[in-house]
């Protein structure tokens, strides 16, 4: 664990200020009482949440039925999320909030639109009534595959109205990938749209939904979108436009009553081996999870302007663009493009434009900034912020001071909040308004969360001492297990320990029990705060019918954290040169998205492996980086492979 040596050198405390702290939700006598309850009764301090936070429309039996590696919450409850994300804002107590903005969303051509609570309580009712004419009912799959727009946010909570489950497959995510994805799930209907905005040029998106379902025999509808304008084909009887459906329905579709461990979504993310696990999240724990967490550390107010800069095929977007900000009745800003189109002040001319209040983003984001240079932020007024948070990968101090000097002004508190795709929601984060941030440091477990940094024998390490993150206890927003594949979810996240959680990060704690994640301990790969499995990408490598054999690895990157860099064996007679090289790039592209493309490739003719036959990536992981390579290789098959390996390098 290398990175601990520069993280001890970060000394610097940054205490709550008198302002924050005054209006904060959770104060700091607050926040201590509910630490103090989660430690000593997780249960009843969850039950809290769960009361204060969820609309049930019946009481649970149970708070908790813990049989491990499974759990369940709020056993015998029924709930619905849509019907907490609008119902309840536009109805009884909460009515005044019916026209209050929901959503303000900017296109990247600078097209606007703005729907409140009322309007997108309705647009959800008609698109549940247009599901269910199509055919799809309670415990159905359903996959959208979307540009950020406002129909994205509407058919996610149109599913769950009507107990849906979707499939949120990211819109840079490929033809084969959105086939593997829609078939994994069993989904039978496909939301998705012609195209969006990038870069200032329409992309599309329909012609690869049409290539995809060329292999997806379950699919019997879809429903497309307009917001480019490009033509596409309609396969008929199967494709149908938004509009046109939206037209002939109803706007009233009751929200349907769900068991608490109904199916909610699920949300493909990588793995070490083989293809995409399909984490599965369920219904009243994941939304008491996610609602109370929003408020207590975004600190969420109703005269906020609350923008997370994450795509809804993301876990981020989901908890904390959709399901946590709505349930709390919060305006949520949403923006379809990249951050630097047409210049590359585009987000602070928005901020300042719409007056955001909490930017939640991720380090490739902000250092991607530092180096666009600091005048870009200067030549905009940013006042209105009041806060600031990180997520994705491990935030350098450096960053994070800039994060806090240049666009907080000094005066807003920095939430690095640590989570992951199957913990739901967050779980390692500072209270803004009680806790001390240290820059790089995510600080500690949120209330009623036990989570601790042991060894490999399950033991909790000293201060300072790099171990694994793992955590002790079940949680509300907790996975329930991977789609279709229960022996893969026991495996891994519950083998390591026993009834313990193993997340697959290291991490240490220092004398104040803060935690300092360290990234991952698996081969899994952080670029731009996405995880990549490098199996995934080997398999898309070795798919090139010139390729023999591939193995890729992560190597440090200034802006996205980390780069793919593929290690590549050409078949017997095929050349390896910069042809090569320019075609894997694109087949990568091709199989699974631009987001996986390796930055360098590497020719060799043999791959380091042990004598079992293991690529050894410790070893490819040094030479990526320019190390000297260090540690033990008398396991190695072949010493030559590495030096050969070290020559083409120079
Ligand atoms: C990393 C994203 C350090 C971590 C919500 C984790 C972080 C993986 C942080 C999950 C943070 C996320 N500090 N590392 N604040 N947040 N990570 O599933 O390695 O896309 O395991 O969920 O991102 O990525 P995922």
């Amino acid at each position: 664990m290398p990175d601990i040596e520069s993280l001890l050198k970060e000394k610097r405390v940054f205490e709550p200020s008198a302002d924050f702290t005054k209006r904060a939700h959770w104060s700091k006598r607050k926040a201590d009482a509910l630490r103090k309850l989660g430690a000593q009764n997780p249960e009843k301090f969850w039950a809290q949440m769960a009361e204060e936070h969820v609309t049930w429309f019946k009481p649970w039996r149970k708070v908790l039925d813990w049989k491990p590696p499974y759990a369940k919450w709020f056993v015998g409850a029924q709930t619905n999320v849509a019907y907490n994300c609008l119902d309840r804002h536009v109805e009884g107590e909460h009515a005044w909030r019916r026209n209050k903005a929901a959503i303000l969303w900017e296109g990247e051509p600078g097209d606007t639109r703005v729907l409140t609570y009322a309007q997108l309580h309705r647009e959800v009712c008609k698109f549940a009534n247009v599901l269910k004419g199509l055919g799809v009912a309670k415990g159905d799959r359903v996959a959208i595959y979307m540009p950020l727009v406002p129909e994205a946010v509407v058919a996610m909570l149109a599913c769950t109205r009507i107990g849906a489950t979707h499939s949120v497959v990211f819109g840079g995510f490929s033809a084969e990938a959105l086939r593997d994805r829609v078939n994994d799930a069993g989904a039978k209907l496909v939301v998705t749209a012609d195209g969006g905005y990038r870069r200032g040029k329409a992309f599309a998106l329909k012609p690869a939904v049409d290539e995809a379902l060329d292999g997806c025999p379950g699919v019997s509808a879809v429903v497309v979108v307009k917001r480019t304008g490009e033509p596409v084909s309609m396969k008929a009887g199967r494709d149908h436009w938004w509009d046109a459906l939206m037209a002939t329905v109803s706007a009233d579709c009751p929200a349907a009553k769900l068991d608490s461990e109904h199916p909610l979504f699920i949300l493909y993310t990588s793995g070490t081996t083989g293809k995409p696990k399909g984490i599965l999240h369920t219904t009243g724990g994941y939304l008491t999870h996610v609602a109370c967490t929003t408020k207590a550390i975004f600190d969420l107010r109703d005269d906020d302007i609350y923008w997370c800069t994450a795509d809804v095929g993301w876990v981020t977007g989901h908890s904390y663009v959709v399901y946590g900000p709505l349930a709390v009745g919060a305006t949520v800003f949403l923006y379809e493009g990249v951050p630097t189109y047409p210049g590359p002040d585009r987000w602070w001319s928005m901020i300042e434009k719409w007056g955001i209040t909490i930017l939640y983003t991720a380090p490739t984001a902000i250092r991607t900034f530092i180096r666009l240079g600091d005048e870009h932020p200067k030549k905009h007024d940013l006042s209105s912020l009041r806060l600031l948070g990180s997520v994705g990968e491990p935030i350098n101090p450096e960053a994070w001071i800039w994060y806090h000097r240049v666009i907080g002004g000094k005066r807003c508190p920095i939430v690095d909040t640590w989570w992951q795709t199957e913990t739901g929601g967050i779980l390692i984060t500072p209270l803004p308004g009680a806790v001390p941030t240290k820059p790089g440091s995510a600080t500690l477990p949120f209330p009623g969360i036990d989570a601790a940094v042991l060894d490999e024998a399950g033991r909790e390490v000293p201060a300072r001492a790099g171990g694994f993150l793992a955590v002790r206890r079940p949680w509300p927003g907790m996975l329930r297990g991977i789609w279709g594949d229960k022996k893969r979810y026991e495996d891994t996240y519950w083998s390591k320990w026993k009834k313990i959680y193993f997340p697959g990060d290291g991490a240490h704690r220092d004398e104040k029990g803060y935690f300092w994640i360290l990234g991952r301990v698996d081969d899994v790969m952080n670029v731009s705060g996405h995880r990549i499995g490098t199996m995934e990408v080997e398999s898309a490598i070795v798919s090139h019918e010139d390729v023999a054999e591939a193995a890729v690895v992560g190597r440090p990157d200034e802006i996205t954290g980390t780069a793919i860099v593929a290690f590549v064996t050409p078949r017997a007679g095929m050349r390896a040169g910069r042809e090569l090289m320019d075609e894997i790039r694109a087949h990568v592209t091709k199989h699974i998205g631009a987001i996986a493309k390796p930055a360098d490739v590497h020719f060799t003719d043999a791959l380091p492996k042990t004598r079992s036959g293991k690529i050894m990536r410790r070893l490819l992981r040094d030479i990526a980086a320019g190390k000297e390579t260090v540690g033990d290789t008398t396991t190695l098959e072949d010493y030559s492979v590495l030096a050969k390996l070290r020559e083409s390098e120079e």
